[in-house]
């Protein structure tokens, strides 16, 4: 594996991931291929377009669709691609309840584009960037194994496993190469601050309310975006063609929990917490078990605090970055999704 092209590499985790790889593989050489959409930010990859210009053969970079099949095969040919993995998706949960129709042309008819490309052009790999929304609200203690029957439910989570069932599909009928990983929430540098932790430290160092949804207990997976990379990376390179591997801590955290570190690293108020009307068909847990791609040599580094706090102290030194967002489409987003929202008291 030699030439990949990394599907959405200008979005948040793609980019840590394109980083990544660049730094561990000196031989290998990496496309980013992406749309560009209000996600898609060339500061998420300013400091590798400065180390590797123009001219050097180890990067380059293609704007355009994923659902344009001829943008998609021309990549393909033009630059020797053997490798997809493809994080390219519309990926909020608030925005596939507000315009769902995006979600499915990206995350489902894209993927099936990128799928049948791979198909056409005889890839060595094909790996899908997957999540753990697709199983769904978890009751109880259990943690989802990778067999387990999928449940989601937001038009997100939906589209999302559409993906999936398609690249199991394309395994299964054509024999395509096929891995699929199944991620927990991210948090780290160059998140679009409209996901929670981003949202929250940035709200918070401006002195503005939190809006936490509903009673706040809900419970996620908050993972350090780089041990979700290096997951991949063990994946790509040791997993089983056909398989799915779950790639989070273990561990689960309430958010009001994740709330309280985020405000004692910056050192602000609990008086910034607002409870608000709850997000729709909110599921209130997820928790993964991985001990699948535990057996193939792989740790998380980072506990959920940890993460917490290095991501907070991020987006403290680097204001740059999120100042510019949180000034253009991003305003409108926020005034339509928490405008009207009712504040209210859970207790
Ligand atoms: P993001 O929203 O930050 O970035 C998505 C990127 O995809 C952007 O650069 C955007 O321009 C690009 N894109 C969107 N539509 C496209 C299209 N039609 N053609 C080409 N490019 C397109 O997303 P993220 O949070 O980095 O997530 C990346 C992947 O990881 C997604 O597949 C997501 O479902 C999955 N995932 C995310 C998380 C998380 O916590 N963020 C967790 C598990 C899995
Ligand atoms: O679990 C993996 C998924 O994590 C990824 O597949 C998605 O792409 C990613 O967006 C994320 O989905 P969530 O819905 O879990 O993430 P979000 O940051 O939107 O919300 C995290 C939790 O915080 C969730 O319980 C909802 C809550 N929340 C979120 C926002 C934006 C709030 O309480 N208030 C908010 O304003």
């Amino acid at each position: 594996m030699k030439n990949i092209m990394v599907t959405g590499g200008a979005g948040f985790i793609g980019s840590n991931f394109v980083r990544y790889m660049l730094g561990k593989y000196p031989d290998y050489r990496i496309l980013v291929y992406d749309k560009m959409t209000y996600a898609g930010n060339p500061d998420n990859l300013l400091d590798v377009t400065a180390m590797y210009g123009a001219d050097d053969p180890r990067f380059d970079f293609v704007k355009a669709d994923i659902c344009d099949a001829n943008a998609v095969a021309d990549a393909i040919t033009r630059f020797s691609i053997d490798t997809i993995v493809n994080f390219a998706a519309e990926t909020h949960v608030d925005r596939s309840i507000m315009d769902p129709d995006a979600f499915i042309q990206t995350d489902v008819y894209g993927t099936y584009v990128l799928l049948e490309a791979a198909r056409r052009h005889g890839l060595e790999r094909y790996h899908q960037i997957s999540t753990d929304e697709v199983y769904g609200h978890i009751h109880g203690d259990h943690r989802s194994v990778e067999t387990d029957a999928v449940a989601p439910r937001s038009p997100y989570a939906a589209s999302k496993t559409s993906g999936d069932l398609m690249a199991v599909a394309y395994y299964v009928t054509y024999g395509l190469p096929v891995t699929i990983s199944r991620g927990a929430n991210n948090i780290g540098p160059y998140q679009y601050p409209e996901k929670v932790i981003p949202l929250f430290v940035t709200n918070a160092i401006d002195d503005i309310p939190l809006p936490v949804y509903g009673d706040g207990k809900q419970r996620r997976d908050y993972q350090y975006v780089l041990d979700h990379c290096e997951g991949i990376d063990v994946v790509l390179h040791r997993g089983q063609i056909g398989e799915t591997y779950n790639i989070g801590t273990g561990g689960e955290m309430e958010n009001l929990r994740m709330v309280e570190i985020l405000l004692d690293e910056l050192g602000k108020p609990p008086s910034l917490i607002r409870h608000v009307e709850d997000r729709p068909g909110h599921d209130r847990r997820y928790c993964l078990n991985v001990d699948k791609l535990k057996a193939l040599g792989w740790e998380p580094r980072h506990s959920h605090e940890e993460a917490i706090r290095k991501t907070v102290r991020w987006y403290v030194d680097n204001e740059w970055w999120w100042r510019k967002i949180k000034s253009g489409e991003f305003k409108e987003y926020y005034k339509r999704l928490y405008g009207d929202r009712k504040v209210i008291n859970p207790a």
